[in-house]
């Protein structure tokens, strides 16, 4: 059974159920939105789920393409994608679980043709948030007695926790969540694996469909409250369940990545089993391949910000992969044939796009192999030189090839990681980002003049402009959005000077109101103070920070105003600053702005 096959008849299914088909939408959530991609079918649903009228009904189905841009590092197994279609179907206020349950099952076995014995359930087990949910046992077992199974909890049936039988999409108050219950695929040579638990045989059960029971809506205090109607949110990953239906053990060898295999087993002249580095080489490249043709699909162009930079991702990280494969050209560009030409049933369009898309991808992996070539061979020259064991000057020599040869740190870091040389890549991420803040700090003042955490020049003008930065900050995250962060920062004892992720020009009127806000809070004449908190702490305390220090426990956090409860400012950040806002003449006027790259915008102010 193909992919559409299987695709069809889940949507034939559930429409004899009373559902409407919705479209499968654009990757680049409409408006503004906290999550880069849709991730779940459920994504475009949420105000229908709250409780607000659907204009097709209380019960709709769909497929929807949807990345996952944070599982990068799980691909290169046989099930992690990034890329996938969601097949869901909704319950908004209407069925629960109990039509829910049986119609799930009836679909896999008697649709899909899937063994029963093969097939385990999980549900939540409960918390002080909600109770465990027996229903869905008694529900479950019943299903399974149709088919002749005895379905015991502990054996077909498996009780978790939150970390595992919880859905929400994200953690912000106002997110949308619920218990849910996972159906599982055994894929083991044992002909059931009944007894063993899908938690400790991970490698043998595959996930295959989820059903959400959407009654809860996170509050500002970390609880849950229940929603004013029921809902049902089941998604099931069309790709997975083609593995399973198509009798694989391995996602790549589905309909939905193979074509993309073959070819690269024709461009290299290799097999994919060859040895586990081709297979992983392999994967990774088929699964950024269809994820970054979506992105192009849906408009995206590779940037260095927000989604483009994502997609700038996903090309480079193949080019990556596939010189381990001794690609050398334009893997990305060939490659947008046979994902067209797959796809075609479920995206006619992209025949027409494929010419488009092919171009966007040559200039890209062009401008890339290019830094590419150079900074590793910089790499593997300098680090038999320097000591690895030393975090500081790996991070240093990193920053270096950046500089030079536009090296991605990612780059580095992954290297580094496949010569076991550093194992965890956020930590080395995170000290790099702090030490590219430093230098733009330090880099006004030149080489010889470094310094510890905080401004070199210490003039009482330079002080005071460095906390008219911080109120900058506030204003345009107030005024702007809160998409604003500090790219960076530069200071004279005349003016200061801000970089900051945005992508058009203020207009006169956000420009009069960023000034306005920043006037209004000076003539309050609040205090400036800071405190030490542990990390954690910090955190918690919402101070912004555009880095993390891998080593202090302890961060230094200024705040603006009486106590950092009520701040109007928070900051991780090294000082100094003046002691009171009085100390600041009341007028700052921005004095000019300008773009410099791609989603980063400077903007310059001085006092009046
Ligand atoms: N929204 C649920 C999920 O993504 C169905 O698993």
């Amino acid at each position: 059974m193909t992919s559409q096959e299987i695709l069809k008849k889940y949507i034939a299914f559930y429409t004899r159920q009373g559902h409407k088909e919705i479209p499968n939408m654009n990757l680049v959530p409409e408006g503004d939105s906290t999550l880069l991609f849709v991730n779940s079918g459920m994504f475009p649903l949420v105000p229908y789920l709250s409780g607000e009228p659907h204009p097709l009904g209380k019960r709709l189905v769909n497929v929807q393409r949807s990345v996952r841009f944070s599982d990068i590092d799980e691909v290169g197994d046989n099930r992690h994608t990034t890329a996938f279609h969601m097949m869901g179907n909704w319950s908004l206020g209407d069925y629960f679980k109990r039509e829910q349950l049986p119609w799930v099952y009836h679909y896999f076995i008697d649709e899909l043709g899937l063994d029963p014995h093969r097939l385990y359930a999980t549900v939540f087990e409960g918390d002080t948030y909600a109770p465990k949910d027996t229903e869905s046992i008694t529900l479950i077992k019943e299903i399974f007695s149709h088919y002749g199974i005895d379905a015991k909890e502990g054996v077909r049936i498996f009780a978790y926790g939150r970390d595992d039988n919880w859905w929400q999409r994200g953690d912000a108050p106002g997110e949308l969540g619920g218990p849910d219950s996972e159906i599982f695929y055994y894929l083991g040579t044992d002909r059931t694996g009944e007894g063993k638990d899908p938690s400790q045989f991970q490698d043998e059960f595959l996930e295959i469909g989820n059903s959400v029971f959407m009654q809860y809506r996170k509050n500002t205090q970390n609880g849950w409250d229940e929603l004013p109607q029921k809902n049902v949110d089941f998604g099931g990953g069309l790709e997975r369940i083609a593995l399973v239906v198509q009798k694989k053990r391995d996602i790549f060898e589905t309909d939905s990545f193979y074509p993309i295999i073959q070819k690269l087993e024709e461009l290299t002249n290799n097999t994919y089993r060859h040895n586990e580095e081709v297979t992983r080489a392999m994967r990774i490249i088929a699964d950024h391949m269809r994820a970054a043709t979506f992105l192009a699909m849906d408009g995206v162009t590779p940037s260095n910000k927000d989604q483009g930079y994502v997609l700038r991702r996903y090309l480079r990280r193949m080019v990556r992969f596939a010189r381990k494969l001794n690609i050398k050209n334009n893997i990305a560009a060939s490659l947008v044939p046979t994902i067209a030409h797959m796809l075609a049933w479920l995206y006619p369009d992209l025949t027409q796009k494929q010419e488009n898309i092919t171009q966007i991808f040559i200039e890209e992996e062009e401008r890339f192999h290019n830094a590419l070539t150079k900074g590793e061979a910089e790499l593997h020259r300098q680090l038999q030189k320097i000591d690895t064991k030393d975090a500081t000057k790996l991070v240093e020599f990193a920053f270096g090839l950046y500089q030079s040869y536009g090296y991605p740190p990612e780059f580095f870091m992954e290297e580094l990681r496949e010569q076991n040389i550093i194992t965890d890549s956020k930590p080395f991420m995170e000290q790099y980002q702090h030490f590219v803040t430093q230098h733009q700090e330090t880099s006004r003042k030149g080489a010889e003049q470094k310094f510890k955490g905080g401004l070199a020049d210490h003039s009482d003008a330079v002080v005071r402009y460095h906390t008219a930065t911080h109120l900058l900050h506030m204003a345009l995250r107030a005024i702007v959005g809160t998409h604003v962060q500090q790219y960076g920062s530069n200071i004279t004892k005349d003016r200061l000077r801000f970089d900051f992720s945005h992508t058009d020009k203020l207009t006169e009127e956000q420009t009069r109101q960023v000034e306005s806000l920043i006037n209004e809070t000076i003539q309050k004449k609040l205090p400036v103070n800071f405190v030490m908190l542990p990390k954690a702490e910090a955190e918690k305390s919402g101070a912004l920070h555009f880095f993390k220090d891998k080593y202090g426990d302890q961060v230094k956090v200024y705040y603006i105003g009486d106590a950092l409860e009520t701040a109007v400012s928070k900051e991780y950040c090294g000082g100094p600053h003046v002691k009171n806002l009085s100390e600041l003449s009341p007028t700052l006027i921005v004095f000019k702005q300008e773009s410099v790259g791609k989603g980063v915008r400077r903007l310059y102010a001085h006092f009046a």
